[in-house]
């Protein structure tokens, strides 16, 4: 995201003011006309703002997509509109919310064009707020995630980095695990998508993936621990198992606590206490993704995406008939990026695709292949 925001700020020309805007969603809200202004989240940048960020992981501008921006949303409705209502009628509220606040916001500081970086998430904020514009705020969206699961994009910011670091941690586990012929099962975020995860297994050569897309029943997974089991013990050396934080067992994963337990211990539990098992051990390599380096590729991703929007977007602000509802710039297969429209919820859910990599590729790859419920 850096990358991405050096990019606009450096290659802006000297006519245009590029304002940044700290602390993400509720930054973009909470400074209302006639508000407190002595700590401003809308910044005006210059180069000095950008100097030796290229290489970090995060972003300068930091984020905040937790309880406090909810928090904030929710304090600006009317009272009890929030409350006893369906959650389609609730999110649309909130997303309305959401839309007049940042207008209310951005016109106060003199806003003509809007850049966001993220998800999912925001690409229906992006809507909310050209819708509370009254269409006249160009908006275009940075996809970025490291779960790289938005329609209309090859990849998107982050994910390559994220997949770099894993592949570095699980091959020093697979290190330890070979000495010790053990089984190991290494979680991955990812939300409900199994990119990730399944990207991962095919870079460290696992001998099996667990992803949201499919459903593992409890005679499969059975199957699966003896397999490895079987391996382990003839074969000598250690068995991987990627793990996305999304996929579940076919039956209940919930602790006794009532807490839903990491997707990997829930699965731990068919692998390990066998009498002629290996020892499983389970590693959540969870956060430390998020703060990977930016990767080559992501840098220049973000970098060209940047250039992309900030030319689109001076050009929508110049001619105004060439206004339009949000897009995203999307990388197709051949590299070029492009404007793709915001439709739906902008989720890609391509579990075909990923069902098919597994079983043709990761399976054929790491033996006989594993045997199908
Ligand atoms: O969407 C990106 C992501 O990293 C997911 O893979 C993960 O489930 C989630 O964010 C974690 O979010 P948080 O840091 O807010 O718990």
């Amino acid at each position: 995201m850096n990358a991405c925001v050096r990019a606009i700020v450096k290659a802006a020309p000297s006519d245009v003011t590029i304002v940044g805007v700290r602390n993400g969603g509720l930054g973009l809200l909470r400074d209302q006309p006639g508000g407190d202004r002595s700590d401003p989240d809308y910044f005006d940048m210059g180069p000095a703002d950008v100097a030796n960020i290229l290489h970090r992981s995060g972003t300068i501008l930091r984020s905040a997509r937790d309880i406090r921006f909810r928090q904030f949303v929710e304090e600006q409705l009317p009272t009890g509109a929030a409350d006893d209502v369906p959650d389609v009628t609730r999110h649309d509220r909130l997303g309305k919310a959401v839309g007049e606040l940042a207008v209310k916001s951005l016109d106060s500081n003199r806003i003509d064009g809007l850049v966001l970086i993220g998800g999912d998430t925001t690409c229906r904020a992006a809507r909310y707020i050209y819708e509370a514009s009254g269409a006249k705020i160009p908006i275009l969206v940075v996809p970025a995630t490291i779960d790289n699961d938005i329609a209309g994009t090859v990849q998107t910011i982050g994910f390559d980095s994220a997949l770099a670091m894993a592949v570095l941690q699980v091959d020093s586990i697979r290190e330890t695990a070979a000495a010790m012929d053990r089984l190991f099962l290494v979680e991955v975020m990812g939300r409900e998508q199994g990119h990730l995860a399944v990207e991962l297994s095919l870079a460290t050569g696992a001998e099996a993936v667990l992803i949201p897309e499919q459903a593992y029943s409890e005679a499969y997974l059975k199957r699966l621990a003896d397999r490895l089991a079987e391996r382990i013990r003839w074969s000598g050396g250690s068995a991987l198992v990627i793990v996305a934080e999304g996929a579940r067992v076919a039956s209940a994963t919930t602790s006794a606590s009532g807490v839903p337990s990491s997707a990997a211990h829930a699965f731990a539990t068919y692998f390990e206490g066998r009498n002629d098992g290996p020892e499983v051990r389970v590693t959540i390599l969870g956060h430390t993704l998020r703060g990977a380096p930016p990767t080559p590729f992501t840098r220049n991703l973000a970098t060209r995406s940047g250039l992309f929007v900030l030319d689109e977007l001076q050009r929508q602000i110049k001619n105004p008939s060439r206004h339009r509802p949000p897009t995203l710039v999307g990388m197709h297969h051949e590299g070029f990026l492009d404007e793709i429209p915001i439709e739906g919820d902008m989720v890609r859910r391509d579990t075909t695709r990923l069902l098919a990599v597994v079983r043709e590729q990761i399976d054929v790859l790491s033996g006989e292949g594993v045997p199908r419920t």
